[in-house]
């Protein structure tokens, strides 16, 4: 891609609920000049993909800064690598929760504000990263459904997501998890902005004070209706894509791909600025 220096943002609408194209160039990100209109538009569309800019990993360092403060991993890294392979990351075990909808830093105070990953290998089979606008998937709820939201809120831990890649833990790892302690969430979080988002994903436990059944019931649902296609968008790597998502608004998850398929990402985020509030 020629590097050409634009005066405009130039964008264009993937779906109509969900993910936009940004065609500028490496110059263009790194200056810094969009950083807010990048940030409107994260939270408009959901999920912003610049398709081959192929960065290194000082340049997506160095455009995260540019959107505001960078998050390290709890290992100490700013720039991680997101591989089910042993031998590329310290992070396979959390990592394998990565394949279920979910959104990045659930069990922190303040989860991550965005989340930005540039494809380096890929898998031959697999390892597309879905993502579903929670946002939408909210304002689409007949309103019956929101009043029943209403007040409602769900324990999340770390450790339910264990179960659903192996389901017989040994009690040690159960422990380990269970470490990483519970948080419990409103369903329904309404922002600074007064919009308004879905706090769901494989954390999510059981809702607060309800019946068990009903509110496994519930959960389900709605996660199949969040997830569902007017609110979803599949990407498709090509090396050398950034994708970057408003981990606020929106769930994601990675399609299946072989350990040992080579398959890595580089990951960086940016801090929370605000908890999850009803
Ligand atoms: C992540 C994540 C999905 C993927 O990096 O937070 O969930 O496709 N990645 O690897
Ligand atoms: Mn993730």
């Amino acid at each position: 891609m020629t590097d050409k220096l634009q005066s405009v943002l130039e964008t264009s609408e993937i779906k109509p609920n969900i993910g936009s194209l940004v065609q500028n160039g490496k110059q263009d990100l790194l200056s810094g000049k969009y950083a807010a209109e990048i940030r409107s538009l994260l939270e408009e569309r959901g999920v912003l993909v610049f398709p081959k800019i192929n960065f290194t990993d000082d340049e997506q360092r160095q455009f995260t800064a540019t959107l505001g403060n960078i998050a390290r991993e709890r290992t100490g890294e700013d720039v991680f690598t997101i591989s089910l392979d042993p031998e590329k990351t310290s992070g396979v075990e959390y990592l394998k929760g990565s394949l279920y909808w979910h959104f990045d830093g659930t069990m922190q105070p303040l989860p991550i504000l965005a989340s930005i990953l540039c494809a380096k290998v890929l898998s031959p089979t697999g390892g597309d990263t879905e993502f579903a606008n929670t946002y939408a998937a909210y304002d689409g709820l007949s309103d019956e459904q929101k009043v029943e939201l209403e007040g409602q809120s769900a324990m999340h831990s770390a450790w339910n997501t264990l179960y659903y890649y192996d389901p017989e833990p040994e009690q040690a790892k159960l422990e380990m998890f269970m470490d990483v302690g519970d948080i419990e969430l409103p369903i329904v979080w309404t922002h600074k902005s007064g919009r308004k988002s879905l706090v769901l994903g494989c954390t999510a436990r059981y809702i607060v004070g309800m019946d068990d059944k009903k509110s496994a019931r519930m959960l389900n649902g709605l996660r199949e209706w969040a997830t569902s296609p007017p609110f979803h968008y599949t990407h498709k790597w090509s090396v050398g894509d950034m994708v970057m998502w408003d981990n606020t608004g929106t769930l994601h998850r990675a399609t299946p791909y072989p350990l040992d398929a080579g398959r890595e990402l580089h990951r960086t985020k940016l801090e929370g600025e605000e908890p999850i509030l009803a």
